[in-house]
């Protein structure tokens, strides 16, 4: 599949009024303060910078080396990077800590971030999940796994509540440290 088979047409008009696309380098430069925002300390809300360098660098090395990842960008009306998402086969230490999966086939949803000023009822997240799971689909997965931790119980829980098909199936004890219980979700692709 090519990069341009996973783009969304920018004359689809998504209700955000943009497009998702497979990451771009240049993107990273934009999404850095985003994930600046976002990557916090769940107690003191403190910046995380080694965290965010470790996530960017993750997203550099999806494209210049072809690691596990895949990653998309939202891009608004005006040609603006406005959110991120990503995916992989979830190695097999992951799997261990989420003995909710049915399949032998899941993905993974990673790192799902929307600029402070574009979230909460856009349609940014919800246009980032539909292309994941349409690319997901077309390389065989069957199954998506996410894993949520204490630090977006507000922010993103409550949109992972409301996604079509998304069934929380339990809690990954201690899977971001101590005090650090993950909330599983999970949503079957081939219904
Ligand atoms: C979670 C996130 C990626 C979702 O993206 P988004 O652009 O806000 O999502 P959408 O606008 O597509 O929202 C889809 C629906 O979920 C709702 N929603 C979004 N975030 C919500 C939340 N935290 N609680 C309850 N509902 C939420 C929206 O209102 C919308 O409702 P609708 O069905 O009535 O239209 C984004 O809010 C975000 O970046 N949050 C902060 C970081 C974070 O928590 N990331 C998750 C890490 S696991």
């Amino acid at each position: 599949m090519s990069p341009d088979d996973l783009r969304t047409s920018p004359g689809e008009q998504l209700s955000f009024g943009g497009f998702v696309r497979p990451l771009e380098l240049t993107d990273l430069p934009e999404l850095q303060p985003i994930l600046e925002h976002w990557v916090v300390d769940r107690d003191s809300k403190h910046p995380l910078p080694k965290e965010v360098a470790a996530d960017l660098l993750q997203m550099r090395e999806s494209i210049e080396v072809g690691n596990e990842f895949q990653y998309f960008t939202a891009v608004g009306p005006n040609n603006n990077v406005v959110g991120v998402i990503g995916m992989r086969t979830p190695p097999e230490s992951k799997l261990l800590t989420l003995p909710f999966l049915e399949t032998n086939n899941p993905v993974e949803l990673v790192n799902a971030y929307v600029a402070p000023d574009q979230r909460g009822g856009k349609g940014v997240g919800r246009a980032l999940v539909s292309t994941l799971e349409q690319t997901a689909i077309a390389q065989g997965y069957d199954q998506v796994v996410l894993s949520s931790g204490p630090r977006y119980k507000d922010t993103g829980w409550g949109f992972y509540d409301r996604l079509e098909g998304y069934r929380r199936v339990g809690i990954a004890v201690g899977l971001f440290g101590p005090g650090g219980d993950a909330q599983v979700w999970k949503k079957d692709l081939t219904k």
